[in-house]
């Protein structure tokens, strides 16, 4: 999924303050006869607005459409990461980590092993 981790990736480096710790962390759970995989990104940047984070993967949609292009985009990034992760039976969570800065998530099933 390189267009998606690509996506959070954009976003946390456009957030981060500059030349601090970007993570990303990837974990597997087995959940009774379901095993996933996530891909968490996480910045120390002012995380997102928790009146925007319901929002967060709607199309077009920027917490502040005011503030210069460094920090934004067309909007587009966090829905296509969304529907991505949906068409593949994923899911995508945004949030933020209770000691600052966002963090996002992408779920997707693994195979079963052969
Ligand atoms: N890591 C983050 N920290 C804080 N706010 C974020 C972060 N990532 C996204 N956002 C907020 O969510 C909005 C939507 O993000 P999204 O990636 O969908 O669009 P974009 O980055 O503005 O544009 P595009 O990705 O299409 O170039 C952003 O405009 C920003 O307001
Ligand atoms: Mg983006």
């Amino acid at each position: 999924m390189p267009d998606t981790s690509f996506a959070l990736l954009d976003n946390a480096l456009r957030h981060a303050p500059e030349g601090s710790v970007i993570e990303v962390n990837l974990r597997a759970r087995q959940e009774s006869r379901r095993r996933t995989a996530a891909i968490e990104v996480r910045d120390k940047g002012p995380g997102f607005p928790p009146e925007f984070l319901p929002h967060a993967f709607e199309r077009f949609r920027r917490a502040d459409p005011g503030r210069a292009r460094k920090q934004g985009g067309a909007g587009l990034g966090l829905a296509l990461v969304a529907s991505i992760a949906h068409a593949h039976g994923g899911k995508a969570e945004a949030g933020n980590h209770p000691e600052g800065g966002a963090r996002v998530s992408i779920e997707l099933p693994l195979r079963p092993p052969a």
